[in-house]
């Protein structure tokens, strides 16, 4: 059943780009993205002012990666908070916030009991979801589930991707109801994510190549992520992916703030993932990046660098260099991620854990 894997979470990471293909499909018609339930009218969409995106673990970093997109398609604040953080505390809610709830399971207790919070406020609710006719679905005001097929890894893999797609469709439906982006805008928009499962496949061709890495870097103490602006929250999804499976410290930092601190924890041999941006998108943020990979290696990190392919600025700094496919640079989680999840499994079974049982975890959690 794992397919000939010598893991199931391998599988589910090969299964990526039909996840995706699977989370676009029926979700753009006529010109419009359309959600799987919707018990708001237009007028409603129209009307948001705030938009909150709550979630725990990996569905909270598919909501740190969707604010960039959300906020500069719609001009909305965006904020993404923890479903544990938000629902104790008096988040400021009213008729024409928006909350938006991912959850792969539709079942974890803290995103529920978020939703409950904000409808009792109320706020809009609009689930993301894997689960068909789960709770945080049946409790919402407007559904698009992700149809990512099920999930049996405790890590999350396609379920993450699939959120993030799902999330951006999310940020497209806003930005048409408002009326920020003109129809073909969007449209131009939706069929850039349609590329994704291409390039997906690609990336999927590095398997071997971080494998092996996974199998040289198994016994290190700790490993760090670095990245920026969507990056940040890849470097956070991959550090958590790490922790989980492979037990070991390991923590995402956003690469501005190394001066502030992290960059007392580097030593020699310390292995440090850096996810750059691609540098035809974001040339400033490229170029910011290549001096924080200098600034570690000079001091002894062992960097490992996942760049877009024929980029050759990193290769001076990069002890390892894994390249992904060029795409537009809001969409690029969706191809840094997988080396990262590639790299967590393969240490944990490097370590001799079991990759689709990690101790201490179950799938969803519906006790706090
Ligand atoms: O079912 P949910 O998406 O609500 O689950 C949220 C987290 O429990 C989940 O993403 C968890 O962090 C994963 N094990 C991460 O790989």
């Amino acid at each position: 059943e794992k397919g000939g894997h010598d893991y199931f979470m391998l599988k589910e990471i090969e299964e990526q780009p039909e996840a995706l293909a699977n989370t676009l499909r029926g979700h753009f018609d006529g010109g419009r993205v359309i959600l799987d339930e919707q018990r708001l009218s237009d007028q409603d969409l129209r009307d948001v002012d705030k938009v909150f995106v709550v979630a725990c673990g990996s569905a909270y970093h598919s909501g740190l990666v969707a604010k960039y997109a959300i906020e500069h398609w719609t001009r909305l604040p965006v904020e993404v908070e923890l479903a544990s953080e938000f629902r104790y505390r008096d988040p400021v809610l009213d008729r024409d916030t928006l909350v938006v709830a991912v959850s792969q399971s539709g079942e974890t207790a803290d995103t529920l009991e978020a939703v409950r919070h904000a409808r009792e406020q109320k706020a809009r609710v609009l689930a993301v979801c894997n689960t068909n006719g789960a709770q945080i679905p049946r409790e919402s005001d407007a559904v698009l589930y992700t149809h990512a097929g099920p999930e049996i890894g405790v890590a999350s893999t396609k379920a993450f991707l699939a959120q993030i797609a799902a999330n951006y469709l999310v940020g497209l439906a806003l930005a048409q109801a408002r009326g920020t982006k003109y129809p073909d805008e969007v449209a131009r928009e939706f069929a850039e994510l349609e590329a994704m499962p291409a390039a997906v496949r690609k990336v999927l061709s590095t398997v071997d190549q971080v494998r092996s890495l996974g199998q040289r870097i198994a016994e290190s103490k700790a490993v760090l992520f670095l990245g920026r602006h969507v990056g940040f929250p890849v470097a956070l999804e991959g550090a958590l992916k790490l922790k989980e499976l492979a037990y070991m410290h390991a923590e995402g930092f956003a690469a501005g703030e190394l001066k502030h601190g992290p960059i007392a924890l580097i030593e020699d041999g310390l292995p440090v993932i850096v996810v750059m941006p691609s540098p035809k998108g974001r040339a400033v943020l490229h170029a910011k990046l290549l001096s924080n990979i200098s600034e570690i290696q000079a001091r002894g990190a062992r960097t490992i660098v996942i760049a877009e392919e024929g980029d050759e600025t990193v290769r001076p700094f990069a002890d390892e260099l894994v390249e992904t496919p060029a795409v537009p640079t809001l969409l690029q989680p969706l191809v840094s991620t997988v080396p990262l999840q590639v790299l967590a499994a393969e240490i944990a079974r490097s370590r001799g854990y079991d990759v689709d049982k990690p101790r201490n975890l179950a799938k969803s959690v519906t006790v706090e």
